[in-house]
């Protein structure tokens, strides 16, 4: 395989630090030259990476092409490449179909939708792919979990759980905004919370077949201190405005209209 990227940010970023990382990492990538300063700080680290004088280039001398450019720029920056239909071209711009892509990049007749996440330069994580496709899966298998679905709409509905990362990270802060108006030191709280939440997450991996509720009821114990927050929480409805706010996302990316998933670069 040769690896080529149309657009070099924050994913093609992680999943070239990813890969350069692996054990077996000998895929040589060609980049293209935007973003320049991310582009060229690759192919500094890593001696098999190179970058491209323009996109063209990238489609000239690789097989396998991953389109990773924001979603309002795609068409534009589609439109004026020539791919050849022995392209492998895997689209991890989340909130265009393939259907869209295909049209896009014709003749190109595999074309794979990928959804990685930026966890992915850790080799954490998972890799949602639609439709299944074997050199996908053994290529990000590498980089984490993979998991392959046949149904776009079931694709859709699964790159909707990436849309709640801020809202944890905004729970873990509540509660150690909580801890340090109640003096204690903000570095402490931190530590506190990132460990004690690092164990949760082992929880349902250590018991496989505890569902989540399950869980949550091994801790809330009646009259305990976790049911108090539990049956608070959830008499304010705070559950139900979340799963409200799941389906505002998932219609948004059902109809192409989430602008991105992951942090600003
Ligand atoms: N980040 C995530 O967590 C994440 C997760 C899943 C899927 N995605 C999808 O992955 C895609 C990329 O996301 P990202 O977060 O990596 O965005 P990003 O950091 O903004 O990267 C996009 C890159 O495209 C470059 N670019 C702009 N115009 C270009 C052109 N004409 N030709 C080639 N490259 C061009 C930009 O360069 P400049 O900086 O020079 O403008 C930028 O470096 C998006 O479609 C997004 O939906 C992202």
């Amino acid at each position: 395989m040769k690896l080529g990227f149309i657009g070099t940010g924050a994913l093609t970023s992680a999943i070239v630090t990813g890969l350069k990382s692996a054990a077996d990492n000998s895929v040589p990538v060609v980049l293209s030259p935007r973003n320049e300063e991310i582009a060229a700080g690759l192919a500094l680290r890593y001696p098999d990476v190179r970058v491209a004088p323009d996109n063209q280039a990238v489609l000239d001398s690789c097989d396998t092409i991953m389109l990773a450019v924001r979603p309002q720029i795609a068409h534009e920056v589609l439109a004026e490449l020539r791919f050849r239909r022995d392209h492998h071209v895997v689209s991890l711009i989340a909130t265009l179909s393939r259907e869209e892509i295909a049209t896009l990049i014709a003749p190109v007749e595999q074309v794979t939708k990928a959804l990685p996440m930026p966890m992915i330069a850790h080799r954490q994580g998972a890799t949602i792919i639609c439709p299944p496709d074997r050199r996908m899966s053994a290529f990000f298998g590498r980089l984490g979990k993979v998991i392959e679905v046949e149904d776009p709409s079931e694709f859709d509905a699964l790159s909707v759980v990436t849309a709640t990362f801020a809202s944890y990270f905004k729970y873990l802060d509540t509660i150690r905004g909580w801890l340090t108006e109640h003096g204690v030191a903000d570095a402490r709280a931190h530590d506190y919370i990132v460990t004690i939440f690092k164990a949760l997450a082992n929880a349902p991996e250590t018991a496989p077949d505890t569902g989540f509720m399950d869980l949550a009821q091994h801790y809330a114990t009646r009259g305990g201190l976790n049911e108090q927050i539990l049956r608070e929480l959830t008499a304010r409805n705070v559950f139900d405005a979340f799963a409200e706010s799941l389906d505002g996302v998932h219609r948004r990316i059902a109809a192409g209209a989430a602008p991105r998933i992951g942090p600003p670069s």
